[in-house]
């Protein structure tokens, strides 16, 4: 049997904002039976992972495209890989049958060949929609779980600062700081979503960033005894405010730097005085290298979501000529929590 796959890929590198004009959404035909020997399995995606890493790989040039396995370069034309869910339709691998749920690196697109070698594992969904194994009981999860918990070292009672607060990481880096009796504060782009941080996620605080004129005296107001954890995702003027607002031995999770990916704004220069002089400690991780930790955190976050300790926040648009946009919309925050795209239903 054969079937059209649609796929999308970028027409050029993507050096600023990704606009649509840089998409282009392709099809080819796919043959569904396999040789048996060739170890291959095919997949039909159903739930696929927005991530804002992928415009990293579509620059021209980007440090981290040499870094790590998941962010290399996408060449122009080619189909792009990303985290999601699937269920198997053909497989010349044993470990594989027609029918099986399965999470791992798939691509943009309607079906995924997966060559010997490639990162898939079945899926026990343990009662829980697909689409929470691509955000939160996924690599999102992960990162959040893995940069609070591992690389911050909380501990019950101390004063947590979370940016892109709503976003697929930061509202579940706030909510294990709530779930775990720390002090939260976040920031996010409208105040829609400072209104759902504090009245759907329980967090002590929140401001829009978007309003505020200078942020280091933003963050003195909501933390008048300063900041032990900063948890950082967007890099820029708040890394900065956050560095002059830390308490003595204070911890900052950089996790990511979306304000300094499309190129337009300014690099996060914090005070090095404040560095050494409050003896900081400022990490960069990647949740790749955490997958040590998955066991701990997919029973841990199954139980917060199965006793309502913590919500589930997605936003899932529909359809593989959806993805572009999905993407570009990250960038000017037009996300509400973890952003997935549904190619099919189960
Ligand atoms: N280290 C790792 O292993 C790892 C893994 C996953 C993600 N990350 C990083 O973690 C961060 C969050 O990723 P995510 O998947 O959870 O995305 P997300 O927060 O769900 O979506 C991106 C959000 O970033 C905010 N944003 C966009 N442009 C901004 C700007 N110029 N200044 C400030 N905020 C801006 C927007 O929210 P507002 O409305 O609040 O502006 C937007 O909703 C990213 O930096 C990402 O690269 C790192």
């Amino acid at each position: 049997m054969e079937v059209i796959n649609r796929y999308i890929t970028i027409k050029n590198h993507v050096d600023g904002a990704p606009q649509d004009s840089d998409f282009e959404l392709r099809s080819s035909p796919l043959s569904l039976s396999l040789d048996p020997a060739s170890h291959e399995v095919i997949v039909k995606n159903l739930y696929v992972s927005i991530d804002p890493y992928q415009l990293n790989r579509m620059k021209s040039y980007s440090s981290s495209q040499q870094r790590s396995n998941y962010a290399v370069a996408i060449t122009p034309g080619e189909d792009i890989d990303t985290y999601a869910v699937g269920k198997v339709v053909a497989s010349g691998n044993p470990k594989f049958v027609k029918g099986d749920l399965v999470a791992g690196l798939l691509k943009w697109g309607d079906f995924t060949v997966v060559k010997p070698g490639g990162m898939l594992n079945k899926l026990d969904p343990m009662g829980f929609p697909l689409s929470y194994h691509v955000g939160i009981l996924g690599f999102s999860g992960l990162t959040a779980y893995a940069g609070f918990f591992e690389i911050c070292k909380p501990k019950k009672g101390e004063k947590v600062f979370v940016s892109a607060a709503l976003g697929s990481v930061g509202n579940l880096v706030g909510q294990f700081a709530k779930a775990l009796g720390c002090y939260v504060i976040g920031s996010a782009g409208s105040k829609e979503k400072v209104a759902l941080l504090k009245e759907k996620l329980g967090f002590d605080g929140a401001f829009n960033y978007r309003e505020e004129t200078d942020l280091k005296s933003t963050l003195q107001r909501y933390f008048p005894d300063g900041i032990d954890i900063y948890f950082d995702n967007v890099g820029g003027d708040m890394q900065e405010a956050a560095v002059s607002n830390m308490n003595i031995n204070g911890r900052i999770a950089v996790c990511g730097v979306i304000s300094e990916y499309t190129g337009g704004e300014k690099r996060a220069a914090p005070s090095m005085m404040d560095v050494i002089y409050k003896r900081l400690k400022i990490q960069g991780f990647l949740a790749g290298d955490h997958m040590n930790l998955f066991g701990d955190f997919l029973s841990t976050t199954c139980d917060h979501l199965r006793s309502g300790k913590i919500q589930p926040l997605e936003d899932i648009s529909d359809g593989v000529e959806s993805i572009p946009s999905a993407l570009i919309n990250l960038f000017r925050g037009q996300n509400i929590g973890k952003k997935i795209v549904r190619i099919a239903e189960e």
